[in-house]
């Protein structure tokens, strides 16, 4: 039996390419460090496990609505108020397995056939391929240059086919914040031309040196039901609960309702017992956050003092997420093949560049454990200076 054209032109993801030759050579008895994972190593807010036990005591855990719980949303309205200053009703919410989810449900939702949608690179590896299962056509564009397209890179791509920008900020993998000039530019640019921006604030919280990631809607002449912002966020990154798969969306009510839709159709709701988790989480008042924030700002210090010790890399020190994304061209500008060569000679794991679509750089988390970045970074010196 033939395999569809569509799911043959999808791409296999990067990192669990990665994961299946590191735990390959784990698996030989070799001490491999990952510097390639995408989660904290933190357990989970309290609040979620207590909510999620007293719900499992329960004993019944059934279908929800498909745009999630009336009690999450209760929460996610309170949490889009205290760190968005605007108040959505629960018409404005879908709740979804993961911010992923909510991602393609959008795109599925506004993309009709070739409709174009423009990712700026360096670029989390699902989107293009996300845009692709939706039909539509993925535009790549370059920054002229650093790791932060502008406003008039981005304008440059803009078609008559265009339909959605696509903003990560803080953006997986650069760890760079998109400045309030280009945030503000773009919502301005896309309400006047009617284009979707869709912005995955997924890792908004996690900043660091006392920034804070501009939110579009501080920027939108548009109310909320007439607004072309589609806003993402979850409990994933922030809450350290990647694998309870609870992410959501605040967008207008006519695209919520296309999204309910769209997910009513393909997973008819996200788990029941993962939303109680996710509510627990937000309705917790302790400080979770700011202390995994506070860890991983620690972290990424050591990191780039670590990396600062190669004798030929470039970085960007990470201002948000857990990535760095330094450029280590001088040593090899084949990001694939240096990535392959560190795995073996080094046993660290760290994600190729061109996989996010720019070549010569390696993508190196800090959500591993202290002890993991510092001996991990000091193999790959060793390896690559020799000493
Ligand atoms: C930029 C970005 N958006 C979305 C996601 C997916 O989040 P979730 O686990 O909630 O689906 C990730 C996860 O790596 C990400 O890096």
């Amino acid at each position: 039996m033939k395999i569809s054209k569509l799911a043959q032109s999808l791409g296999q993801s990067a990192t669990l390419k990665l994961n299946e030759v590191a735990n390959a050579l784990k698996a030989e008895g070799k001490p491999v460090i990952h510097l390639g994972g995408g989660e904290p190593v933190e357990a989970i807010p309290y609040g979620a496990a207590e909510a999620a036990h007293e719900m499992l005591n329960g004993g019944f855990v059934r279908y929800t609505p498909s745009s999630g719980t009336v009690a999450l949303k209760n929460e996610i309205i309170k949490y889009t108020e205290k760190f968005y200053g605007i108040k959505p009703e629960k018409g404005n919410i879908v709740v979804s397995s993961g911010a992923k989810q909510a991602i393609f449900n959008f795109l599925v939702s506004a993309l009709d056939r070739e409709d174009e949608v423009i990712i700026p690179v360096p670029y989390w590896v699902s989107y293009p391929e996300m845009v692709k299962l939706a039909h539509g056509e993925p535009v790549l564009v370059r920054p002229a240059k650093g790791l932060l397209a502008t406003v008039s890179d981005i304008k440059s791509a803009v078609t008559n086919k265009t339909k959605v920008i696509m903003l990560n900020s803080p953006c997986n993998p650069s760890g760079q914040v998109f400045p309030e000039e280009t945030i503000a530019g773009l919502v301005e640019f896309c309400e006047r031309n009617d284009i979707y921006l869709l912005m995955d604030d997924i890792y908004n919280r996690l900043v660091y040196d006392g920034l804070k990631a501009p939110s579009a809607f501080n920027y939108a002449k548009r109310p909320l039901n007439d607004s072309v912002i589609v806003s993402i966020n979850g409990v994933s990154k922030t809450f350290s609960m990647t694998g309870f798969r609870i992410g959501w969306s605040i967008a207008s009510e006519e695209i919520t309702k296309a999204m309910i839709k769209v997910q009513a159709q393909v997973s008819s709701c996200p788990s029941a017992l993962s939303q109680t988790a996710a509510a627990g989480a937000l309705a917790e008042q302790g400080d979770f956050v700011e202390k995994l924030r506070q860890g991983l700002e620690k972290k990424r210090d050591l990191l780039v003092a670590e990396l600062s010790k190669l004798k030929k890399i470039k970085l960007a020190k990470p201002q948000g997420t857990f990535y760095s994304f330094a450029d280590f061209s001088a040593y090899d500008p084949d990001s694939r093949k240096l990535s392959a060569m560190l795995l073996e000679k080094a046993l660290v794991a760290a994600v190729p560049g061109i996989e996010f679509g720019m070549e010569g750089h390696l993508r190196l988390s800090f959500c591993a454990s202290a002890e993991n970045i510092a001996e991990g970074i000091t193999r790959i010196r060793k390896t690559l200076d020799g000493e």
